[in-house]
């Protein structure tokens, strides 16, 4: 499963991607509202630090400016994905795109019949919201299961599941039982993935014991210079 970091933040970005665990990155344009930047300049530093795909969204409601748009954002890093709302136009300026080579993240999809579309569209990725299904009492991981399944039927279907609008570890759990391709996550969920208390009652015993003993697993001489 792969994972990408869901923010326009390049402090977050930089700090978490330092662990070799990221392997994409999302934004959308409240993220980029968000971070106070111009938006060519934070996409193309983000590229610049995560190794696989950055989406970077149209804002264009209007399927040829979207083509234009996704155009430009697709000029400034190899990596770009152009991200597109999951609307009539958006599938058309996707199917333009994808046409033209370009990894293209169809983004707002709340259905298996959108998803359909967007694999016909020749997505790269669909972006299902998992969370705002949930905060309106619908259940955001049946949806992910419905189309894992649906896409399963169809190997000539191209597109990956990105599991979106993450809240909470469990959604990634979840989605990697159901077979996801790639979870992006705010970088607090992906904090959250590391914690488990018993972890750190575990890890503050052992340490305790092995103070007792006096060793060094270095030597002192090793230690002192590692220091
Ligand atoms: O980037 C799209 C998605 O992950 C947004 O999540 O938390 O605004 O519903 P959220």
């Amino acid at each position: 499963m792969k994972f990408f970091i869901d923010t326009a933040d390049i402090a977050e970005i930089r700090d978490l991607a330092a662990t070799g665990l990221l392997d994409g990155a999302t934004t959308n344009p409240t993220l980029i509202a968000k971070s106070g930047r111009p938006m060519a300049e934070v996409i193309k530093e983000i590229c610049s630090v995560v190794p696989g795909p950055v989406s970077a969204e149209v804002t264009a409601t209007e399927w040829e400016t979207m083509v234009a748009e996704g155009r430009k954002l697709a000029a400034i890093a190899p990596n770009v994905t152009v991200k597109v709302p999951l609307t009539k136009d958006g599938l058309r300026a996707c199917k333009v795109l994808s046409g033209e080579g370009k990894m293209v993240n169809v983004t707002l999809c709340f259905s298996a019949g959108q998803a359909i579309l967007a694999a016909k569209a020749g997505a790269s990725f669909i972006s299902p919201f998992v969370g705002r299904l949930d905060d309106i009492s619908e259940d955001g991981m049946k949806l992910i299961e419905e189309i894992v399944t649906i896409y399963r039927q169809y190997p000539n279907f191209k597109t990956e599941v990105l599991v979106a609008s993450i809240r909470h570890p469990r959604h990634i759990i979840d989605a990697a039982k159901m077979g996801a391709h790639v979870a992006t996550m705010p970088p607090s969920v992906i904090r959250q993935l590391y914690q488990h208390p018993l972890t750190d009652k575990g890890l503050a015993s052992f340490l305790a014991d092995w103070k007792k003993t006096g060793q060094s697993i270095l030597g002192n001489a090793n230690a002192a210079a590692a220091e």
